[in-house]
C-alpha cells in the first residue's frame, strides 16, 4: 500500500518511520516532510493545509491511506475532503475535530457529559469577560477558543494582566478570528499526562501514557511550547488514574459523541492534569502528540498501519496492542530563541554518530537537507528518543546521543524525565 503522511513535525517523522516497518507498506510520501523523512520515503512539496493539491496527489498516486499529523488541515475539514472524493483518510471529520479546534465546544461537551475539567466560562464580550476574571482566584487561565499554533493559553498571574490577555484577545486580533471568543477557567495544580486513544465510532484503545514538559526551561519555568521532551509510561499515571479515565473521561465522551451523531474516528488525545482530586482534562487534541508520539510509538510492537486500518474501518475491537515494557523518553534539541525568535540555517552536526546507538531514533522535526547538510529550519529541530529498562537508563541513553549532535544555538532541556515539579508552575 501506498501512504501519504501530511505535515512536518517530529511526529510526522515518527509515524512516517513506524508506518515504514509494516511489510504492507511500498512506498511513502510525506507532505512536505523534512530532512528525516526524506530517508523513508519521498517528500512532497505539498503544504499541510493545502487540502486540494493534496487531495489531487493523493488521486494521481494511488495512495491507500493517508495519515493527517497537525490539528489545522484537520479543522479545515481535510477528512470531509478527502472522504467525498472516495479516499482513504485517518483522522476525524471537521465538526468531530471541533473538541480541539473550538475550547468552547469542548467546554461544552465536558459540561454536558459532566466530563472533570477546570470551572470555566465562555465569552464573546470582553466585559462579560472581565467580570467573570473578579470572580476567580489567581492565577487565573485564558484561553482563545481557536487554534493559535499553540500560544493560545495564557496564565495571568494578576488582575491586569488578565484584563491584558482578554483585551489583546477579543479587542486586539492578538490570534485573529480564533481569539474573538475566548474561555476563562480556574487553575489547576499538578501535574500533566497525556493519554492518546485510537477511537472508530463507539470503541477505543488506549495507547501507552506519557508525560510531556511544555515549559521552555528546567524545572518547568519559562513560556509554554509545543513540548520540549516526553517519557513513556508517564510516571504520574496508575492503574487507579487510569480507570478514573475509562470511567469518567473516555466511556462518557464516546456515549456523548454517538448521542451528537458524531463518528469520530481517528486519534483522540485528552491533555489531562493529575490533580488531588483525579483526573481532569485540559483539553482535547484529535491529532497525534508532539512530541509525546517520538516517545510512544518506539515502545509499540503492533503494526501501526493495522491499527490505523481498524480505526478507519470500524473494526478496533479485533486490534490486540503489545508494547515494549521498557521506558523511553525523548529530549526535543530546539533552536536557541525558541518558543520566541530563533535563526535557521544552521548546519546540523553528529546525526551520522548516533545512527548505529542501539535503542535510539533521532526524528527530525524543523530539519531540511541543503545539497549535502542538513540544516535548521524550525523551532524544535530533533526528538532525541532512547529506550531503556528504566525511565532513568532511557534519560541516561537519549542524553548521549544529545551530547553527540551540534548545531549552532542548540538548546533543550536537561531535566526530561525527572519526576515532576507539582504546584511549580503556579510560582511562574
Ligand atoms: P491547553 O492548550 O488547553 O492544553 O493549554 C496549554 C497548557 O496550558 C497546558 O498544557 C497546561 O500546561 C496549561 N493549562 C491549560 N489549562 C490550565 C488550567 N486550567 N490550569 C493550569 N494549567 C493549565
Ligand atoms: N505535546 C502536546 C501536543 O501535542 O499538543
Amino acid at each position: 500500500m501506498r501512504i501519504l503522511v501530511v505535515g512536518s513535525g517530529g511526529r510526522e517523522h515518527a509515524l512516517a518511520w513506524k508506518l515504514r516497518q509494516s511489510p504492507r507498506v511500498e512506498r511513502i510520501f510525506c507532505a512536505p516532510g523534512n530532512a528525516g523523512t526524506e530517508l523513508l520515503g519521498e517528500n512532497v512539496p505539498i503544504a499541510a493545509n493545502d487540502l486540494q493539491g493534496l487531495a489531487v496527489f493523493a488521486k494521481q498516486n494511488e495512495i491507500g491511506l493517508t495519515v493527517i499529523g497537525p490539528d489545522d488541515p484537520l479543522a479545515a475539514g481535510i477528512v470531509n475532503r478527502f472522504k467525498s472524493e472516495g479516499l482513504r483518510v485517518f483522522g476525524p471529520t471537521k465538526s468531530a475535530a471541533r473538541l480541539e479546534s473550538s475550547k468552547i465546544f469542548a467546554k461544552e461537551m465536558m459540561r454536558k457529559l459532566r466530563i472533570p475539567t477546570a470551572m470555566s466560562g465562555s465569552f464573546d464580550r470582553s466585559e462579560k469577560a472581565f467580570q467573570f476574571c473578579t470572580r476567580l482566584q489567581l492565577p487565573i487561565v485564558i484561553k482563545a477558543d481557536g487554534l493559535a499554533l499553540g500560544k493560545g493559553v495564557v496564565i495571568a498571574q494578576t488582575c491586569d494582566e488578565a484584563r491584558a490577555s482578554i483585551d489583546a484577545m477579543m479587542n486586539q486580533g492578538q490570534f485573529g478570528e480564533a481569539g474573538r471568543r475566548i474561555v476563562i477557567e480556574e487553575f489547576l495544580r499538578g501535574s500533566e499526562c497525556s493519554l492518546h486513544a485510537l477511537v472508530s465510532s463507539k470503541r477505543y484503545c488506549l495507547l501507552a501514557s506519557a508525560r510531556d514538559h511544555k515549559r521552555a526551561g528546567d524545572g518547568d519555568t519559562g513560556p509554554n511550547t509545543g513540548g520540549m521532551g516526553a517519557v513513556s509510561p508517564a510516571d504520574n499515571w496508575s492503574a487507579d488514574a487510569e480507570a478514573a479515565f475509562h470511567r469518567e473521561v473516555m466511556w462518557p465522551l464516546i456515549d456523548g459523541l454517538a448521542e451528537c451523531g458524531m463518528d469520530f474516528r481517528g486519534l483522540l488525545f485528552p491533555g489531562l492534569m493529575m490533580t488531588a482530586d483525579g483526573p481532569r482534562v485540559l483539553e482535547f487534541n484529535c491529532r497525534f502528540g508532539d512530541p509525546e508520539t517520538q516517545t510512544i510509538l518506539p515502545r509499540l510492537r503492533s503494526d501501526l498501519l493495522t491499527l490505523l486500518e481498524a480505526t478507519v474501518n470500524g473494526t478496533l475491537n479485533d486490534c490486540v496492542l503489545e508494547w515494549d515494557t521498557r521506558a523511553a523518553v525523548t529530549v526535543v534539541m530546539a533552536s536557541g530563541g525558541y518558543p520566541g525568535k530563533y535563526e535557521t540555517g544552521k548546519p546540523i552536526r553528529g546525526l551520522d554518530s548516533c545512527a548505529g546507538l542501539e535503542d535510539v531514533h533521532v526524528f527530525h522535526a524543523g530539519t531540511r537537507r541543503e545539497k549535502d547538510e542538513v540544516v535548521t529550519a524550525g523551532g524544535r529541530v530533533l526528538a532525541v528518543t532512547a529506550l531503556g529498562e528504566t525511565a532513568r537508563e532511557a534519560r541516561e541513553r537519549a542524553y548521549a546521543a544529545v551530547g553527540k549532535i551540534q548545531f549552532e544555538g542548540a538548546y533543550y532541556r536537561r531535566d526530561i524525565a525527572l519526576p515532576p515539579v507539582a504546584a511549580k508552575v503556579a510560582a511562574h
